[in-house]
């Protein structure tokens, strides 16, 4: 079976390869990555306990992937296209050669500062060529990367930090983001005077600002280079071994580090980058998000760099220096995929078209959706002002812990629907669940949305708390993993994602789980307990909207507002501030003390009555109150 679904006839007989006989399906997807030994075994899970064993007792290196095997056909080839926060500032082309190079002499500085395989390494960098390096560097040598994004505050950092207990941190000086410079090196030596654990960092130079650099601790990257040759081997890793941890927000509690492993996640990165964004040779490929998250861990450098890609990394944002920013990058470097978050498409809608008009877009042939369901508006605005009406758009729906896209139209195989994630790709089995725990039949059906049989780049589970891996996502309902999602099946079949339904708001692309962020809020001395609900937004998709008690009255609520999102900020980070907060004497709750959250999100969402069973509600005066002061 090809590895690339040319056509509608090849891809409906994957579809049915895939469910007629999985692991021979997945064999030979997976015989197109370079395994230094064969698997002996495709698979091997129970999902009940979510144990995942994928090419068991294969040997392979993703680095390797990424990189040797490109070395022959296609050194001289741009890998990285570097473009910088300052449109000024020259863009740089890192060939597969060069990035080879680079990739093996940061892991020797790695080795040098005593980093060896299972040893975790956190990253905290601006979108830079380095991230990319880093990370391929730790998978280099076996080393589990764990990449923060560089938008959470010294606290968060911390807490990622300690949870997986890493040893090194690689981080810069500073970085650039629009008009704005991140003081990062600020923020980790605030971080690491709670993470005993850390005991080297890297720095790399890009703002060249003042810094503290705390000797036998801090040192410039730059300097350990010199110290080192640019030949090191790729370590040898067993397919389970694992490759990275990435947090993602749950709804209570700390973050979860999801751990993803080798072999699985390298088959599924680059089985999916090459089929849902249709790559041919000499393509260039733009994901705009942020290697903090994993949609660029998955297609802005694994899923590219498996298949010999170009592909872009932007250091900026969308509205810097202007808004035609993005449409700039795509003409100058004759972009053929693009890749972004509806959040982005809704604020760049908003603005004239003549940002869009001033420049020639007509290298794209495909655009990408990702992190939030896309509006109908937003969808046709992308379609025809970007692609022109010549694009299909693939919206694509997976999470941190799916590793990959696992719902997504293929282009000119899957006829389109505005707004709908269409279908689940060869191999991946969806169900959707009714009340009653039961599997919905048939179509024209809504749910929870839950896959029903393992996928290759499954997360393998939560670093340090199986049990809470298995509590969250494999207990609802048993024999499957449930997503958190809500979905609905059309008649056609296809699938539309309506939104989170668990408590966990997804803002501009951002999960934010609401538990944390109330811990957050409660830590203000005045405050005596709140509730978060999401309510919508016209750019952000969501926003989050805070109902708090305080424990005495307090006049200055403007002042307390600001204090409460300070508060916010330093502990979590500025995605996390609230749009809206209000003040009240008490929460809506049940008898046995649970709020009604059911009943806040309406009234955030503007609903004035209607509030559905309130039957067990304890204090039905309140909600009258609430609504008085509602903002
Ligand atoms: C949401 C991002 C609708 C969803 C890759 C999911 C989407 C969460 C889509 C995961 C989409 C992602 N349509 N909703 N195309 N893609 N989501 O872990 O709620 O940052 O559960 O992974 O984003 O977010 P995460």
């Amino acid at each position: 079976m090809p590895y690339q679904f040319k056509n509608i006839f090849v891809y409906q007989s994957a579809v049915e390869k895939a469910l007629i006989d999985p692991e021979a399906f997945w064999g030979e997807i997976a015989a197109n990555f370079h395994w230094f030994s064969p698997w002996k075994k495709v698979m091997n899970c129970k999902m009940e306990l979510a144990e995942f064993n994928w090419f068991q007792e294969g040997k392979t290196n993703i680095s390797y992937n990424c990189l040797d095997r490109h070395l022959t056909e296609r050194g001289a080839q741009t890998a990285l296209i570097f473009e910088p926060n300052d449109p000024n500032e020259k863009a740089q082309h890192i060939s597969y050669t060069e990035l080879h190079a680079r990739v093996s002499q940061m892991a020797n500085v790695l080795k040098a500062n005593g980093i060896e395989k299972g040893d975790r390494v956190c990253i905290y960098l601006p979108m830079i060529p380095e991230l990319a390096i880093s990370v391929l560097a730790c998978a280099r040598i076996g080393a589990i990367h764990s990449v923060v994004f560089a938008g959470f505050s010294a606290t968060a950092l911390a807490s990622r930090i300690q949870d997986c207990t890493c040893k090194l941190i690689i981080t810069a000086d500073g970085g650039f983001r629009g008009n704005k410079e991140l003081d990062l090196k600020i923020i980790v030596d605030e971080a690491l005077l709670s993470c005993p654990s850390i005991t080297k960092s890297l720095v790399v130079k890009r703002t060249h600002s003042t810094i503290n650099m705390l000797s036998g601790r801090d040192y410039y990257l730059e300097d350990e280079l010199q110290k080192v040759t640019t030949i090191c081997e790729a370590e040898i890793m067993d397919a389970e071994d694992p490759l990275f941890i990435l947090y993602t927000s749950g709804s209570t509690g700390k973050p979860k580090g999801m751990l993803h492993s080798t072999g699985g996640y390298m088959v599924y990165a680059g089985y999916t980058f090459q089929n849902v964004f249709d790559y041919q040779e000499k393509d260039v490929f733009w994901c705009t998000a942020d290697i903090g998250w994993i949609t660029g861990h998955s297609y802005s450098v694994y899923g590219p760099l498996l298949n010999g890609a170009t592909t872009v990394l932007f250091e900026g944002i969308p509205s810097y220096p202007d808004f035609g920013r993005f449409w700039e990058i795509i003409d100058k470097h004759q972009v053929n995929q693009f890749y972004t978050a509806p959040t982005a498409i809704r604020s760049l809608a908003k603005e004239a078209l003549s940002w869009v008009e001033k420049y020639d877009l007509t290298s794209l042939r495909i655009l990408g959706s990702v992190g939030e369901p896309i509006n109908d508006e937003a969808w046709h605005w992308y379609h025809k002002n970007i692609g022109k009406e010549n694009c299909p758009i693939v919206d694509t729906w997976w999470q941190t812990e799916t590793g990959g896209i696992l719902i997504s139209p293929l282009p000119n195989i899957t006829k389109l629907k505005p707004a709908f994630a269409t279908l689940p790709l060869p191999g991946i089995k969806v169900a959707l669940m009714g009340e009653e725990k039961q599997e919905l039949i048939g179509n024209e059906v809504s749910g929870s949305l839950c896959i029903k049989f393992p996928w290759p780049s499954i997360a393998r589970t939560i670093w340090g708390d199986h049990q809470r891996y298995l509590e969250t996502y494999f207990t609802a309902f048993p024999g499957y993993y449930f997503t958190g999602d809500g979905a609905l099946r059309d008649e056609d079949g296809y699938y539309r994602i309506t939104g989170r339904v668990d408590d966990v708001i997804i803002v501009s692309g951002h999960n934010l789980g609401t538990g944390p962020i109330e811990e957050a809020i409660n830590d203000h001395t005045l405050v005596a307990e709140s509730a978060i609900v999401g309510f919508p937004h016209d750019i952000k998709g969501s926003a989050l909207y805070g109902f708090v008690i305080l424990k005495e009255e307090h006049t200055d609520h403007g002042k307390l507002r600001e204090e409460i999102n300070q508060i916010i900020s330093d502990q979590i980070g500025p995605i996390a501030k609230l749009d809206k907060i209000q003040f009240t004497s008490g929460l809506p709750k049940t008898r046995s003390g649970k709020i009604m959250r059911r009943i806040l999100r309406k009234i955030a969402e503007g609903e004035l009555e209607n509030f559905g069973d309130i039957s067990t509600l304890l204090n039905p005066e309140l909600v009258a109150e609430i609504l008085k002061d509602k903002r």
